[in-house]
């Protein structure tokens, strides 16, 4: 799904930042890949996306912990 129509940034391009490119920032995000920063209509959906792969991310790294742990 575009998130971003001004810049064609996807929902998957958020994801990706946050899983491979580790950017846990959303002024980072908006450097990075440019959502949200023309128009702003997107800003609240590509905030929404980018928090939720940020709560993903820190599940992910917390059962990585978890299990390295035991
Ligand atoms: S739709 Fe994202 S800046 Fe315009």
């Amino acid at each position: 799904m575009i998130v971003c129509l001004c810049n064609r940034v996807s929902d998957r391009d958020i994801r990706k930042a946050v899983q491979v490119h580790a950017i846990r920032d959303f002024e980072v995000l908006k450097d990075q890949t440019r959502v949200a920063s023309c128009c702003g209509c997107c800003h609240d959906c590509a905030r929404e996306v980018f928090d939720e792969a940020c709560a993903q991310a820190a599940a992910a790294s917390a059962a990585d912990n978890a299990s390295a742990a035991a």
